[in-house]
């Protein structure tokens, strides 16, 4: 199974199962302590519940709730991880001392980043606005993973600072001392200048020494000849009253260093090309930055809050492994539709695993044999076959030792009875023979479902001859549902003087279980996969334009169990719009 995870479930559940120390980062969004309605951002049923309850006890009711969830992510992280929470007024200040300074510790504090997330607006003409947002910041001990990160430097930033240019470009002057006497050669004269005159001592910038004359030159020099080194390349100004400062190059600037304020993130707008399509998307900058400072490519992310996926889709751009958990059908569906989205635009792309609570009974059916096979077997608690032949057609041993035949198919008959028997007999008389006198199941055959010739000669063996053979349905190892079906119509709106065609596109889904969105397609490549443009559609309604050619369209449902099926269509334009429903390219 790959690491990738994409898991359906209440965290608290999913992060019991997780194993101590193995992740590296976590970042949470969770539903803020704020307006019950607007944080309703799916609305799904499950979650509209799970809102009210918290917000019925108020803000120690709250406080509990994220508690014991916080108390998980502490237990899996490793001792050099990190946890970044995302929160905001109305709770910031419980969350610090009640949950992270008892869990995390005061000392493991590192940071509480405030992240202007709008401009103040009009309504700030009469009350002091809230423009930011908190992001907690905590390590799990003292030896932690963090890389220092930079923020590109404003125009503005540029003009002021590197206000001097000479044949090399822009520069700005920079400081050749740091606080503090120190002896040896940093507290030297060099030019009859003596640092430590002034409570001060040489720092000398090493990197430009290195772009100068090598790295060795950096562990051979004294500080005296580095100084003499700059200033022979013409590295150094000296002030009117004699004091030398180092020009420092634009070119070479990595930008400013950051701090925890950060007001160069711009939240997702209406037009943002990231832009899903509910309320508290976070922007793919502000995870790339977290994650940039506090992981290593190869780590582990955990997202427990998933929602839209921001997280995900960023670490998996960044080469980290990941595992995303929401209790919101729609948040993981449209997760993982982000997630393919992108892949394919990417140089690596990794496996991963998308788990509901429910499974798409045609998709198994259709599975690779082999791979349905174990995966079954485990999922009854026994042990699979290593290799595929050489097994008299059995599979694998049940927890009690006895054989397992896998049938990926429904309506077994009688003669899978009679071939199982004998090959149980074959491949361990013994055991066999031990297990009918115990009374004991000589074997499991595990299906889809089972005829009625099948039952009827389990129930015979049973009966005349203490031979227990138990049938098994799949259904009752795991749980199974069909998947929605889904038909679309179309109906031609306008055309315009270019010939440019407005089609309205109806999509109807049905399921027992409710639908949940439609996602969307309008130039669909099956060997590239499902890419949608449109990705949260509730209502399963389009208008889209297209010129004279011919295209094809593909739109997904999605239900309340989280499976999917997929319609295409391949429209010809020509003079009329011509449809064909069945097998585009
Ligand atoms: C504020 S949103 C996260 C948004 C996300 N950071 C993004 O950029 O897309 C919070 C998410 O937490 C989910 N959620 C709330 N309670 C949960 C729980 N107990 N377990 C798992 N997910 C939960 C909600 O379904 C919602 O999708």
């Amino acid at each position: 199974m790959s690491v990738n995870k994409l898991i359906l479930g209440d965290n608290l559940e999913i992060l019991k199962t997780i194993e101590p120390d193995s992740v590296d980062l976590i970042y949470l969004d969770p539903p803020f302590f704020s307006n019950r309605n607007y944080e309703v951002i799916w609305g799904d049923e499950g979650e509209v519940r799970s809102f009210q309850d918290r917000w019925a006890g108020g803000v120690d009711h709250y406080i509990a709730w994220l508690k014991e969830r916080v108390t998980e992510m502490h237990r899996i992280l490793k001792p050099t991880g990190s946890i970044f929470l995302h929160c905001d007024w109305h709770a910031n200040a419980y969350i610090r001392v009640d949950i992270l300074d008892k869990i995390f510790g005061y000392d493991n504090f590192r940071g509480e980043i405030i992240w202007q997330r709008t401009n103040a607006h009009n309504d700030a003409k009469k009350k002091l606005a809230v423009i930011s947002d908190t992001i907690w910041y905590y390590s799990k001990s003292n030896k932690y993973t963090y890389n220092p990160i930079y923020s590109e430097l404003t125009d503005k930033y540029k003009n002021d600072f590197y206000r001097f240019e000479d044949k090399r470009g822009q520069f700005r002057l920079g400081d050749l001392t740091a606080p503090n006497t120190r002896n040896g050669e940093s507290g030297s004269p060099w030019k009859d200048i003596n640092p430590t005159n002034k409570g001060r001592s040489w720092a000398v910038p090493n990197n430009i020494v290195e772009q100068i004359a090598g790295k060795e030159a950096v562990k051979q020099l004294t500080v005296q000849q580095k100084l003499d080194l700059l200033l022979a390349n013409d590295y150094i100004v000296f002030s009117k009253n004699n004091i030398p400062s180092v020009k420092r190059y634009l070119d070479n600037s990595n930008g400013t260093m950051l701090g925890d304020v950060w007001t160069d993130i711009v939240n997702v707008q209406g037009a943002s090309k990231e832009r899903i399509g509910y309320p508290t998307q976070k922007p793919e900058a502000l995870l790339e930055r977290i994650i940039l400072m506090a992981s290593n490519e190869g780590d582990t992310v955990l997202d427990p809050f998933v929602g839209g996926g921001t997280t995900i889709a960023v670490a998996e751009k960044l080469n980290r492994k990941w595992i995303g958990i929401d209790q919101s059908v729609q948040a993981v569906k449209v997760t993982e539709f982000r997630l393919q989205n992108q892949l394919g635009l990417l140089a690596i792309s990794s496996p991963y695993t998308v788990l509901l609570h429910k499974y798409d009974y045609d998709k198994l059916r259709n599975e690779n044999a082999f791979e349905f096979e174990s995966w079954i077997v485990r999922q009854f608690g026994g042990v699979p076959n290593a290799k595929q032949r050489g097994d008299m057609g059995l599979d694998g041993k049940a927890a009690d030792g006895a054989p397992i035949q896998v049938k990926r198919s429904d309506n077994i008959g009688r003669n899978v009875i009679d071939n199982f028997l004998s090959a149980v007999q074959r491949s361990d008389k013994k055991l066999f023979d031990k297990n009918i006198a115990a009374k004991l199941p000589i074997g499991y055959i595990i299906a889809f479902s089972f005829g009625k010739g099948a039952v009827e000669e389990v129930a015979r063996l049973s009966n005349k001859e203490n031979i227990i053979i138990k049938l098994i349905t799949v259904e009752s190892i795991i749980p199974i549902a069909v998947k929605p079906a889904i038909t679309v119509s179309i109906n031609e709106l306008s055309i315009d003087a270019k010939r440019v065609r407005k089609i309205e596109f109806i999509a109807a889904g049905q399921s027992e279980n409710g639908i949940e969105f439609y996602s969307w397609d309008f130039a669909y490549n099956a060997s590239n996969g499902f890419k949608p443009q449109v990705l949260l559609d509730k209502e399963g309604k389009q208008i889209y334009s297209f010129k004279t050619g011919t295209h094809n369209i593909a739109v997904k449902v999605v239900d309340n169990n989280g499976l999917e099926n997929i319609e295409t269509i391949r429209l010809k334009i020509n003079g009329a719009v011509e449809r064909e429903a069945k097998n585009p390219a």
